[in-house]
C-alpha cells in the first residue's frame, strides 16, 4: 500500500518504515501519524515480520510535530482531537520490536517518537532535543516522562527548560541511545540488528519487550514477578524446546513462533 508520508518496505523478516516529508524535515502531522499507526499494525499482524526499523532522512529523523498544523489550534480543539494520543498508542501497542534509526534532528515530537520505539540507534550526526519551550509549550508525546526515565532529572530538566540539544555522543553517554554509528552505516547496521532480532523466537522477543517495558510501569518486586511468569510461560513453546535442543546439539535453532 502506498502512503503519502511514509515509505514502507520489507526486507525478509524486517519491516522498514521511512518517514517521508522531506520539505518539512519529517515534521509529524495527523495524517503521518495515522499512516504510521496503519503501517505498524499491518506489520504487527504479519507473522513474517519479526522486527521493525523506523527511520527518517540523513538531515532529520523528525523535526517535531508540524508547527504549521498546530499553530492556530485552540485548547478545546486540541483536547477534543486528543492531539497525537492515538498515534502514540498505536506505537505503544505494537508488539513487534521497533528500532528507531536516528540521523540528524530528532526534536520535540521527533525525539518523543524515537523514545516511543524500543531502542534508538543513533548516527553520529543525530541531535536530540525538546525545544517546545521555545514555542511557549512543553513536550506532549511523553517527552518529559520518557526523557527523564532515560537520562535522569538533571539532563531532562535542562533540555526541557532551555531547549538545549544533545549530540549523539552525549545521548549515548546518558543512556538515551544504545549505540552511535557512522551516519553512512546507520541504516545497514539498524537492518542488521533487526535481522538478528528477527532470527530469534518471536515469542521470546515479544516477552522480553513486555518485561523490559514493565520496569517503567511498576516496582522491582512486581516487575521481577512479571518477568518470572513470562519466563515460565515460554517453556510451553516449541521455540524453547528447539532453542535449548539446538544448543545441546551444537546447531543453529529454527524458530517458528510456536
Ligand atoms: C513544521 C517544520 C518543522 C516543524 C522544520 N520545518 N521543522 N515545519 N513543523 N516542526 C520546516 C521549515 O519550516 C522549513 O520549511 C523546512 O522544514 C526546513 O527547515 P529550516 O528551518 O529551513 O531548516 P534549518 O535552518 O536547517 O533548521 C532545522 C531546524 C529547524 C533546527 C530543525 O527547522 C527547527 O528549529 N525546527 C523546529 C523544531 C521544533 O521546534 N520542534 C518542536 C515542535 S513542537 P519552509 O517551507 O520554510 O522551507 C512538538 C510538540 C510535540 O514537537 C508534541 C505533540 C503532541
Amino acid at each position: 500500500m502506498a502512503y503519502a508520508n511514509l515509505i514502507v518496505e520489507t526486507r525478509d523478516h524486517v519491516g522498514l518504515v521511512k518517514l517521508n516529508r522531506p520539505d518539512a524535515l519529517n515534521a509529524l502531522n495527523q495524517d503521518l501519524l495515522t499512516e504510521l499507526g496503519e503501517a505498524l499494525a499491518k506489520f504487527d499482524a504479519d507473522d513474517k515480520i519479526r522486527c521493525i526499523v523506523l527511520t527518517g532522512s540523513a538531515k532529520a529523523f523528525a523535526a517535531g510535530a508540524d508547527i504549521k498544523e498546530m499553530s492556530d489550534k485552540t485548547a478545546p480543539e486540541m483536547f477534543k482531537l486528543d492531539f497525537f494520543a492515538e498515534g502514540c498508542r498505536a506505537i505503544e501497542r505494537t508488539r513487534t520490536p521497533i528500532i528507531a534509526a536516528v540521523a540528524g534532528y530528532a526534536l520535540g515530537g521527533g525525539c518523543e517518537l524515537a523514545m516511543l520505539c524500543d531502542f534508538i540507534l543513533a548516527a553520529d550526526t543525530a541531535k536530540f532535543g525538546q525545544p517546545e519551550i521555545n514555542l511557549g509549550v512543553i513536550p506532549g508525546m511523553g517527552g518529559t516522562q520518557r526523557l527523564t526515565l532515560a537520562v535522569g532529572k538533571a539532563k531532562a530538566m535542562e533540555m526541557c527548560l532551555s531547549g538545549r540539544f544533545m549530540t549523539a555522543e552525549e545521548a549515548e553517554r546518558s543512556g538515551l541511545v544504545s549505540r552511535v554509528i557512522p551516519a553512512d552505516k546507520l541504516l545497514d547496521e539498524a537492518l542488521a540488528v533487526a535481522a538478528k532480532i528477527a532470527d530469534k523466537s518471536p515469542l521470546a522477543t515479544m516477552a522480553a519487550k513486555e518485561a523490559v517495558n514493565r520496569a517503567f510501569e511498576t516496582n522491582l518486586t512486581e516487575g521481577v514477578m512479571f518477568e518470572r511468569r513470562l519466563f515460565h510461560g515460554l517453556f510451553a513453546s516449541e521455540d524453547q524446546k528447539e532453542g535449548m535442543a539446538a544448543f545441546i546439539e551444537k546447531r543453529e535453532p529454527q524458530f517458528r513462533g510456536r
